[in-house]
């Protein structure tokens, strides 16, 4: 059996584990969505993961989906994932940051203009603003013209994500995202190239994986995907097929990893497992909560060579050594996800801090 704690290379990192701290969106950043301070306390007190993956990160203003949530569109905002980078490295972590565009998950309250998205489709529910809770408005459907625009800011935001000192990124076609807008045919129904078939839905995500991987190197790209999940209101009738060729398209590039949360049937997550010859980053989604005993039984049943988990790390800073020890877990508290500011984010007790 895989023993979760021993070390792993992925690409020309040494994981000192095989347990991938999850991204996790904690609207820590300033207005700008600079990095602050207490972000670079936070992943650093975390940095006993195998792998952090930070929360999602807007590569545009356009793409920002939450107040506070951090960008890599500025040289400001490069200099505080410096702090992020360096305050992981100093506890030998390793990390890299999940670039995501929210496409259609937003508001123009938020981000002053309208939502971008494959096509004028709008979402189901309401959105954080800065004015509070507002129904999604329909978003505009990015012109054909516009795409090779939005890929040069996923290379931008990779490039500056190297330039921080940040070990790689991950590409966020996952959770109803802009990329999974394109993947899904309730949000894709473009009559160009880019939609109407599997073939067309993938080519987006392709396109913007492949760009970055010539920009920053594939042992640098992991991506991030959840086939036939529905969150964000998301309904993939075709997953299948749909993620069939997007395996064609971003196998041969070398990718670091494929980060794939389980779908409901467990089929397709499978067919990714069987069909892609790199490293797997397993996550049993929200279904659960993931503990030693999920991670165990997932590398055993050999669905991944790694396995992420969420939750668990927002309260237990030093997670893998409390599951190294069958230390008795802390649990979260939910009403500070999202709330700003150092309670509930860096104020967690390690085992250690608690016993004295
Ligand atoms: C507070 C919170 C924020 C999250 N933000 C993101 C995000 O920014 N990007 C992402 O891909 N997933 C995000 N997720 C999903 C997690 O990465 C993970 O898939 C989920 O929490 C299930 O794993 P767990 O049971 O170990 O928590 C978030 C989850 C939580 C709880």
């Amino acid at each position: 059996m895989s023993d979760v704690f021993a070390p792993f290379s992925l690409g020309p990192h040494e994981l000192s584990n095989r347990i991938v701290m999850a991204p996790m969106t904690r609207n820590r950043a300033d207005a700008d969505g600079v990095p602050t301070d207490i972000m670079a306390t936070y992943y650093g007190q975390r940095a006993g993961a195998g792998l952090i993956v930070t929360e999602g990160v807007q590569p545009s203003s356009t793409g920002q989906g939450y107040p506070h949530t951090p960008g890599l569109h500025s040289d400001e905002q490069v200099e505080g994932w410096r702090k992020v980078a360096d305050a992981v490295h100093a506890e030998g972590g390793v990390v890299f940051a999940q670039i995501m565009h929210a496409g259609r998950i937003s508001h123009p309250a938020l981000i002053g203009t309208q939502p971008v998205a494959p096509s004028e489709v709008k979402p189901a529910g309401e959105v954080f603003t800065p004015e509070g809770l507002k129904p999604f408005e329909t978003p505009r459907a990015l012109e054909t013209a516009e795409l090779p625009g939005i890929v040069a800011e996923y290379v931008d935001a990779a490039r500056r994500a190297v330039a921080a000192g940040l070990d790689g990124v991950e590409l966020h076609a996952a959770n109803g995202y802009l990329l999974q807008q394109f993947l899904s045919d309730n949000t894709n129904q473009r009559t160009d190239e880019y939609g109407g078939s599997p073939e067309n839905r993938a080519r987006f995500v392709i396109e913007v994986t492949q760009a970055v991987v010539e920009a920053i190197g594939a042992e640098r790209v992991g991506i991030r995907l959840s086939p036939g999940g529905d969150f964000n209101d998301i309904h993939e009738t075709e997953a299948a097929q749909t993620y069939a060729e997007l395996l064609a398209g971003i196998k041969p590039l070398g990718l670091a990893y494929l980060h794939v949360i389980d779908d409901p049937s467990g089929e397709v997550a499978s067919a990714l497992r069987e069909g892609f010859d790199g490293t797997v980053i397993v996550n049993t989604g929200f279904a659960g909560s993931s503990d030693l005993s999920t991670a165990q039984e997932a590398l055993a049943q050999d669905r991944g060579e790694l396995f992420s988990i969420g939750r668990a790390f927002i309260s237990n800073p030093d997670l893998v050594e409390r599951l190294k020890a069958d230390a008795p877990l802390a649990d979260p508290d939910m009403d500070t996800f999202y709330a700003g500011g150092a309670k509930g984010y860096v104020d967690y007790p390690t085992l250690e801090e608690s016993a004295a």
